[in-house]
């Protein structure tokens, strides 16, 4: 049972990592603190299965037993993340390779290539014993399956199992050589193959693969992650009816498909390490400026857009069609940082109110439940500099005292209801970033869409170009690069009845990964409303007038079609002239990497569609959730934030001006 009235708080544990004098007092602590959920067992393999087919659930039986005595509801994981050193020497060719071509090898985690079969034979059967043991526990209420696929860029291996199954995928896909010749260009630099076995994975070339055989590799690789996940989702529903099954997926993984990997589950849930997220995940070309006025909080922007993927992730009929599984809004974050974290290039102390304002965050984002990680901060191995709610020490450290201070009551559960969608696609992601041509990556594009919205205080839906779009007035398709025929015709439906904002090399490539023979935007020149003359990127410095506006990075000139208006031209440049955004009915087009011309555009369209946009201060965001609004300020210092601003999100008449201290949030 997961359903609840407001939101709740957890907790990562790891019983296998301390005496078991301590399991029942940290359970009793944890209660004290107002946590409800613990997840338990992820890494725990070795001591799951110590020796080939000889299972030790004693120890495990017993921890369980402690954390349900003291009422705690308990999350237990597949330890697949993590193949036992018996197993991998015995089998190596479990083991994954990487780009070099070099074999991943034992020591630390996630060595395992999610093609070999013998390890899915493993998984299997390490999902049925744990599954059996506990499925019908009453202290279970869900599972997580492994941990944070693609992890350390194991999303996809490059050679052994995985390298031997390519071909066939191949064969399944496009039945014929020829067929598979023609759709990757293969005449181009005599790349033809004259028969399945001679295809191997897009690693080690001299100098860049062919982006179609990449693109194909990566939804192959996807495939895999897909039927890995798959079989063990079936063992759990088999052996533990009635519980939850999810995954713990990362920040900005690009490695494979997530609307593909999260059929089957009942929710999503993902791991939110703010500070590490900017240090590590920021774009390139982040402003220094910008990461270090964030360093202690993080991006707001880079935090939230996970937030809103992953409360998209599973589509709603999915998960309210299964009673009493179904967390009611969609998702947990089921790793929240509460101190510093040990693997980005710098990690220092979260600012005092972090945690909270993090917490509060999630929660408006759609969260019902967020668990910290981790309980007491381990004293051994990789992660000993990572902080926990309790120092190495036993203590209770900063974060602890931030949750201590927290009344979850106050965050009620119940809908976010966004009227903007943003659409957001792996194929697109894949090839867009394989040849970025210098210009922005794909998450750099589409988070300059993503910020321009949430800086208007707009609530937003990360979605998938099919998912039905009947609940939205405006839909902002930053980077779609690769649109299929049926996508666009779908789009071209949708676009009657809502306003459509795309971004720079929409429509460019087709499903193969190459250029459309007749230009970008394919046979649908005539919903864009142009054609495109000219692109270029922009080396750091270089800019591009455009209106009002400097174009950066990446700029792309057209032609007007029909009844299209130009809504600006570039001013400088050799594409000086050329139409720069265009208007068509409803679909609108951007071809310059202009977050000034963006914000403005935007902000016009959302007007038109009664969505009462207003510019929030720097660092300020709003998010509404269950008829409440929270104002969250991420800066280190104080802001005011004016009664008109407070207006027009609230949408509820209040419209008193605000002041909030730096790294704080307040409910409305
Ligand atoms: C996550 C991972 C955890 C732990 C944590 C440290 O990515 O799921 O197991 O390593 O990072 O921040």
């Amino acid at each position: 049972m997961t359903q609840t009235d407001h939101l709740f708080l957890a907790v990562c544990d790891y019983p296998e990592h301390v005496p078991e004098d301590r399991w029942r007092s940290y359970a009793r602590q944890q209660r004290e603190l107002g946590l409800t959920f613990v997840r338990m067992a992820e890494f725990a393999w070795s001591r799951m299965e110590p020796r080939p087919g000889e299972y030790d659930w004693a120890w495990l039986d017993r921890a369980v037993e402690a954390y349900h005595a003291e009422g705690m509801r308990v999350v237990l994981c597949t330890p697949t993340a993590t193949p036992p050193a018996w197993l991998i020497r015995a089998h190596p060719e479990i083991l994954a390779h990487d780009t070099q071509g070099r074999v991943r090898e034992f020591g630390s985690r996630r060595h395992y290539d999610f093609a070999s079969p013998v390890y899915r034979e493993h998984s299997r059967r390490i999902t049925w014993a744990i599954a059996e043991r506990y499925g019908q526990h009453p202290a279970v209420v869900g599972w997580q399956t492994d941990n944070e696929f693609g992890c350390h860029n194991t999303g996809r291996s490059y050679g052994g199992a995985s390298a031997a199954a390519f071909p066939d995928w191949l064969a399944a896909r496009y039945g014929t050589l020829d067929a598979l010749n023609a759709a990757w260009g293969n005449v181009f630099w005599s790349m033809e193959y004259s028969g399945w076995a001679q295809i191997r994975p897009p690693n080690l070339t001299v100098t860049a693969p062919n982006p179609s055989h990449v693109l194909d590799y990566a939804r192959f690789a996807s495939a895999q992650i897909r039927d890995f996940q798959a079989q063990q989702v079936a063992v759990l529903r088999e052996l533990s009816p009635g519980r939850f099954v999810t995954h713990n997926f990362m920040i900005f993984e690009s490695g494979f498909d997530h609307y593909e990997v999260a059929r089957g589950l009942d929710f999503a849930t993902w791991d939110n390490y703010p500070t590490g997220m900017l240090e590590f995940f920021a774009p390139p070309g982040t402003a220094e400026e910008v990461k270090l006025r964030y360093a202690r909080s993080g991006h707001p922007d880079l935090v939230s857009f996970n937030h809103d993927l992953y409360r998209c992730l599973v589509k709603a009929q999915d998960r309210l069609g299964r009673e009493g599984r179904s967390s009611p809004n969609g998702f947990w974050v089921m790793e929240q940082q509460c101190g510093q974290v040990n693997w980005a290039p710098h990690n220092p102390l979260p600012a005092d109110g972090a945690v909270q304002l993090w917490t509060a965050q999630a929660w408006a984002h759609g969260a019902d439940v967020v668990s910290y990680f981790r309980w007491r901060a381990a004293t051994m191995a990789q992660e000993v500099m990572h902080s926990g709610l309790l120092r190495h020490d036993e203590t209770p450290d900063r974060g602890h005292a931030e949750v201590q201070r927290l009344d979850a009551t106050q965050f009620p559960t119940g809908n976010v209801s966004a009227r903007v969608a943003l659409l957001h696609d792996y194929e697109s992601l894949w090839i867009l970033d394989e040849q970025t041509n210098g210009g922005p990556t794909y998450w750099a594009q589409t988070l300059a869409y993503y910020t321009a919205l949430r800086s208007l205080g707009l609530d937003v839906d990360v979605l998938h170009p099919d998912d039905d779009l009947a609940q939205y007035v405006l839909v902002v398709a930053p980077a779609l690069t690769l649109i299929p025929e049926r996508r666009l015709q779908k789009l071209q439906a949708d676009a009657e009845e809502r306003l459509f904002v795309f971004g720079p090399r929409t429509g460019f490539r087709t499903e193969s990964g190459c250029a459309y023979k007749n230009g970008q935007f394919g046979h649908h020149k005539d919903f864009f409303g142009v054609r495109c003359l000219n692109f270029e990127s922009l080396r750091p410095g270089l800019t591009v007038r455009v209106g009002d506006h400097q174009a950066a990075e990446w700029t792309e000139g057209y032609e007007l079609l029909g009844n299209a208006t130009a809504l600006t031209t570039y001013g400088s440049g050799p594409l000086r002239g050329q139409v720069a955004a265009v208007r068509n009915g409803n679909a609108v087009t951007i071809g310059a990497h202009a977050p000034g011309l963006i914000g403005e555009i935007l902000q016009t369209l959302a007007a038109e569609v009664d969505l009462t946009p207003v510019l929030l201060p720097e660092g300020v965001r709003s998010s509404r959730r269950a008829g409440r609004t929270l104002i969250e300020n991420w800066n280190p210092e104080e802001v005011q934030v004016s009664a008109d601003a407070i207006h027009a999100i609230t949408s509820s008449g209040s419209s008193e001006a605000l002041t909030l201290a730096g790294t704080s949030w307040h409910l409305l």
